[in-house]
């Protein structure tokens, strides 16, 4: 029997195995006492935890060699969850960060797992949606050169990484959390980068609060004028999860969608059969696991069993 169906158009002809790597760390102090006890990308965002949402992004992009990082005592949850990710046409590794040693720390981390191969980093407490999402995901992935980063007009710009953009899209300034910011272009927490990337993080020196500054990696593409940045425009939607407000946003969004439309986001069964990583078969049983959850059903109904 053959697990996945065969000549899928729904991956990218790059001739490269882009890696993907989800940051799954931190200390979620923002979100406490509801990541006393849990890893914040782990809560529920809905109907799902919240780390299905960025990795269904990774699979949306075609990437299937994905490494899920995060802090030593909650390492094994997600392995719990995710497994080896056979189940999803996928191969999931783990690794240890064992502090909050900085965004760009995933790179380092990474390294061995990455090879010489081109990367995508998401960060796990980021939601993307969008119509035409899979579509800008594969093509930026075919003409990366440097570094590409995801834009997202928001109305707090001081919160996020900022960019300063040129009429071609490429990135002439980046900042990060800036007082006053130079447009209201937040950089979202995806970051797709050639391999080179690798060395020029390990050589960062780490900030003075002791972390390897992603926005610091960032500006060595723009200072080789190699670094593009994609806007998301109104078509899309992009949450990050840091506040008790944004984490309820999202969910409610999530439940709009799924209540209105019938679709559920970040479906990562769904998204794996959408692209041909499983088949029908393996979709069924993956329903039948999540038992009577309105979830299992939809997957069930899916997988026309
Ligand atoms: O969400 C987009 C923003 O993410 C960008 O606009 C910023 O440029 C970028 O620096 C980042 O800002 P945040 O303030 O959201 O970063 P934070 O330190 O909160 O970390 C983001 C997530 O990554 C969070 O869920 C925790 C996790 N993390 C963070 C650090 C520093 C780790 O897993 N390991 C770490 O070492």
């Amino acid at each position: 029997m053959t697990s996945r169906r065969e000549g899928s158009s729904h991956i990218p002809e790059t001739g490269e195995t882009m890696r993907g790597i989800i940051l799954a760390g931190g200390s979620g102090t923002r979100l406490r006492p509801i990541t006393a006890v849990s890893s914040k990308q782990l809560l529920p965002v809905y109907d799902k935890p919240m780390i299905y949402y960025p990795l269904s992004v990774l699979l949306l992009a075609g990437i299937r060699e994905i490494l899920v990082i995060s802090n030593p005592e909650h390492l094994d949850a997600y392995r719990r969850l995710l497994g080896d990710g056979r189940q999803l046409g996928l191969e999931l590794a783990y690794a240890e960060q064992d502090r909050p040693r900085g965004l760009a720390d995933a790179l380092r981390v990474g390294r061995e797992f990455v090879g010489e191969e081109p990367l995508a980093l998401i960060l796990g407490d980021n939601i993307f949606y969008g119509h035409a999402l899979t579509e800008v995901l594969r093509t930026e992935r075919e003409r990366l050169d440097g570094c590409t980063l995801f834009g997202y007009s928001v109305a707090d710009p001081e919160r996020y990484g900022v960019a300063g953009v040129d009429d071609t899209g490429r990135i002439t300034s980046l900042e990060e959390k800036p007082t006053e910011p130079v447009s209201n272009l937040a950089v979202t927490g995806l970051y797709f980068y050639d391999n080179e990337a690798l060395d020029m993080a390990a050589g960062l020196t780490p900030s003075a609060r002791g972390e390897l500054e992603i926005t610091d990696l960032n500006n060595l593409f723009v200072e080789q004028g190699r670094a593009r940045m994609v806007t998301l425009g109104r078509g899309n939607a992009w949450f990050d999860t840091g506040t008790h407000e944004s984490l309820l946003d999202a969910a409610l969004f999530v439940r709009v969608l799924a209540k209105r439309q019938g679709v559920r986001l970040a479906c990562i069964e769904e998204v794996a059969y959408h692209m041909g990583f499983i088949d029908a078969e393996q979709l069924g049983v993956l329903g039948k696991e999540c038992g009577a959850s309105s979830y299992g059903r939809y997957l069930r109904e899916l997988a026309g069993v």
